[in-house]
């Protein structure tokens, strides 16, 4: 959770707008209700190098904040993020090019990339202090790389500079899901957490400052928000520490309603998706700023399982149900998404949920209050969602015991399927382990330590037709799995 400077900066960022935007963070509820990452995008540095190699940025973009600091050294702003008790990122790029001023004025800057350099600049993004990086794939893409490889690489230079520096540095991936990085990222190079994003820019930034033709007819539409969910849905990929990334938020921004605002927020904390917002946040509207500090809907957000949701239901086009299982038993996020331009009564099929009977109770988290259970039917208006957190009681799970690491017999499944996988993980680290199973999907789960004889739990979704599932890696021994048919 945090704010990233592309969506509403572009290259215009500088040292000044990353202090005031930081500010408001910390000063608007929005540092309180958990963001907390400051993150510098493109535009910081235009490609210079010393003849060591070492990064050379423009001292005026970049001054010197107080005594005793040098104009042009990037740990000036990283310890102003860190003085308002927040945390500092950055942004490179896995091949020798950056974007480069994409698609925004000014002229075209090469090499500011970090192939070639990554041991170099990682650990210098952490001397500077910075404590996440996102890597982005212009270069990357021009010189047609595998991101399999290249982001492999980046995470071993992160985690080398990590040990030299002690301070962890969050890796953000970014190639658009250009390579199908929900079948790579999670686990790259074995770090145990990450985010990928999974498709391309939720938007062409509208930078509010910039009076120009092109920036004037950039304005968003429910088509964009919408667009960037559905690229993002890789639920099988996604578990504890493992994140696909729908993009930078566009909340408040132009041509966002309130409605459009609530679906936004509504669709990436079901999602559990990075939200990092991209607005100018000293230019936030009330609603927007309320709904991203909505505790009720940040509790679904920070589920510890961080599961994306299942579509259950599309009782008419493009009215869809869709139901996050959370960690507590029992308990569901429901987003009624209404795609269409035309208000709607939803009658909403309980049985769809899981539950043995009706819910036990209904919460309203837009408005935060409890929904009496006269009747199923939940009113939409246009290119609206309504959020609810549904408490009831599970249908009773089929169960597996596994027998080293292997799993195998599982019924067949009706679409995705939500799972609890229990485990012990002695270790005293994070367990990254290859799933895989019949159907060929390979992806990776972290599984935190547990101590002594206590048994660990993480949710997963698994894919339609898993039948067998093996876990590579022994440092967490599997013990049995409750597969939950909706
Ligand atoms: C790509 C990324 C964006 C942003 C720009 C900067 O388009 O997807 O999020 O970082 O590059 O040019």
């Amino acid at each position: 959770m945090g704010w990233n400077s592309w969506n509403s900066f572009a290259n215009i960022v500088n040292s000044q707008i990353i202090q005031q935007q930081a500010r408001t963070l910390a000063a608007n509820g929005m540092k309180e209700a958990g963001y907390e990452y400051v993150v510098i995008d493109e535009g910081w540095w235009l490609g210079e190098r010393d003849t060591a190699g070492n990064i050379v940025v423009n001292a005026k973009q970049w001054p010197a904040l107080q005594s005793g600091q040098k104009d042009g050294d990037m740990a000036n702003i990283a310890a102003y993020i860190h003085s308002l008790g927040l945390k500092a990122g950055i942004y490179t790029d896995a091949g020798k090019d950056g974007c480069s001023m994409y698609p925004d004025s000014g002229p075209k800057y090469l090499n500011s990339g970090s192939e070639g350099h990554f041991d170099q600049d990682f650990l210098q993004f952490s001397k500077w202090g910075f404590d996440y990086v996102k890597v982005d794939w212009c270069g990357g893409a021009k010189e047609k790389l595998s991101g399999a490889v290249q982001y492999a690489q980046v995470a071993r230079a992160i985690q080398k500079a990590e040990k030299t520096t002690g301070r962890k540095l969050y890796f953000s991936i970014c190639e658009w899901g250009s390579q199908n990085p929900w079948f790579w990222a999670p686990g790259v190079g074995e770090i145990e957490s990450t985010i990928w994003r999974t498709g391309g820019d939720i938007i062409p930034p509208v930078v509010e400052t910039l009076h120009d033709a092109e920036h004037e007819k950039r304005v968003i539409t429910s088509k964009n928000v919408l667009e960037s969910f559905d690229a993002g849905w890789h639920p099988e990929a996604q578990h504890t520490g493992y994140f696909n990334d729908l993009d930078m938020m566009v909340m408040g921004m132009r041509g966002m309603t309130d409605a459009l605002d609530r679906t936004h927020m509504g669709l990436w904390v079901i999602s559990s998706a990075p939200l990092m917002v991209g607005s100018d946040l000293t230019r936030l509207s009330p609603t927007a700023l309320s709904l991203l500090t909505n505790e009720e809907a940040l509790a679904i957000h920070n589920d510890p399982y961080g599961l994306q949701p299942i579509k259950v239901d599309e009782p008419s086009p493009g009215i869809q149900i869709w139901v996050k299982p959370m960690t507590i038993a029992g308990r569901r996020a429901v987003a009624i998404l209404n795609r269409t331009g035309v208000a709607t009564q939803v009658k909403v099929d309980w049985e769809k949920l899981g539950l043995i009977s009706a819910p036990k109770s209904l919460r309203d988290v837009w408005n935060r209050r409890d929904i009496a259970l006269v009747n199923s039917t939940v009113s939409v208006p246009a290119h609206d969602l309504e959020l609810m957190v549904v408490d009831g009681e599970d249908k009773p799970p089929a169960e597996y015991t596994a027998s080293q690491n292997n799993i195998t017999g599982i019924q067949a499944l009706h679409g995705p399927t939500f799972a609890r996988l229990h485990y012990a993980n002695t270790s005293g680290i994070v367990a990254t382990l290859r799933m895989k199973n019949t159907s060929g999907l390979s992806t990776a789960v972290a599984l935190p330590p547990t101590a002594g004889s206590e048994t660990g739990t993480v949710g997963l979704i698994l894919p339609n037709g898993t039948a067998d599932l093996s876990f590579e890696g022994r440092s967490a021994a599997i013990r049995t799995l409750d597969v939950y048919s909706w």
